[in-house]
Formats: structure tokens, sequence, C-alpha cells
């Protein structure tokens, strides 16, 4: 299997960067959280409020796992790599892309946002250590592209050329 995966924190730009990139690149998207909530019916937030992060977590790993279709682009939840059976997998089916973005920059991406459940304020106050913690897992990407202070126009122009020097597969 041969797919482009999109990973990074919260609010790096993952799906508004996977529309533009399939766009140009002429592919299909799928994002693993709105996979998720069509497959349970339900939000992400309302999964995590009546189940819990743990039941979230595995429905992520199950679902991963069962997305269709090949040469696609797939954007991710910014927790997916905290599992080691989902960056094994990813990278066993696909080239991964992480997208980095400096703290202090997705702050301030997030600072209105009330949608994502580990944005309420309790996780607030965690939020950095989270990013510290995950930062490891994420630069076990194949690529990094730091987003930091760059307009959506020129990330895609950066990952299109990447992937026309090294196409993950023969168009
Ligand atoms: C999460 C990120 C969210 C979503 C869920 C948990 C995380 O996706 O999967 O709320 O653990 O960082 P986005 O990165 O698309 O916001």
């Amino acid at each position: 299997m041969q797919r482009i995966y999109l990973t990074g924190f919260m609010g790096a730009g993952k799906t508004t960067i996977g529309q533009c990139l399939a766009k140009r690149l002429g592919l299909s998207m799928i994002d693993t959280d709105e996979y998720i909530e069509e497959q349970i019916g339900k939000t992400i937030k309302r999964i995590f409020a009546e189940e819990g992060e743990a039941a979230f977590r595995q429905y992520e790993r199950e679902f991963l796992r069962a997305l269709p279709l090949d040469k696609i682009i797939v954007t991710t939840g910014g927790g997916i790599v905290i599992q080691k059976e989902n960056r094994d997998w990813m990278k066993r089916t696909g080239t991964v892309i992480y997208l980095h973005c400096e703290f202090a920059e997705l702050l301030k991406r997030l600072e209105h946002d009330d949608t994502r459940p580990l944005l309420s304020q309790h996780h607030r106050q965690g939020l950095e250590e989270l990013w510290q913690q995950r930062l490891p897992y994420y630069q076990e990407a194949d690529w990094i592209i730091d987003t930091t202070g760059q307009s959506i126009e020129q990330i895609v122009d950066e990952i299109t050329k990447m992937i026309k020097n090294d196409p993950p597969w023969k168009y």
C-alpha cells in the first residue's frame, strides 16, 4: 500500500494542507477523525465525552487499519502518533510527512477553538508538555516540513516539490 500521511499537532493545518495538496496532485483525501465520526456515528467531542479518551484511541488504531483506498492523502488526528502500532503501520503503508509548527504559533491558532476535547480549560495548561512529549514521535516521520510562519500556499508548494522530486509511487 502507498499513501501520503500528514501528521502533526492540533492546529498544524493538516486538514487544510491535505485538501490543497489533494487538489494540486489530483488525489483523494481521507481524514482519520472524519472517518471515525462516520463509522461510529458520533463527533470526536461526543466520543471523548461519552466513552473517554481510551475508547477514542482504540477507534483510532482500529480505523487507521481499516481505511479504504490506496494512493491517497491521509490526514490524521494529532494524537495518532502516540501509539507505536500506528507509527509503524503508517510507515509500512506509506510516506509520513510531519507538519511541524512552533508551540507559540500553534497556541495562537488554537486560541478560540472549542471543538477539540483536548483544548478544554482543564487540558490547556498541560498543552505544551503534551506537544513536547509527542515531538520525538512526530520526528520519526519520513519527511519533516517546518510550517512556522509559512502560508498554506508555501507549505503546499514545498510538499509538492518534494513529492515530484521523490514520488512515493509512479504517477
Ligand atoms: C487529538 C487531535 C484531534 C482529534 C482528537 C485528539 C490529539 O485531531 O483526533 O481531538 O490527541 O491531539 P486534530 O489534530 O485534527 O485536531
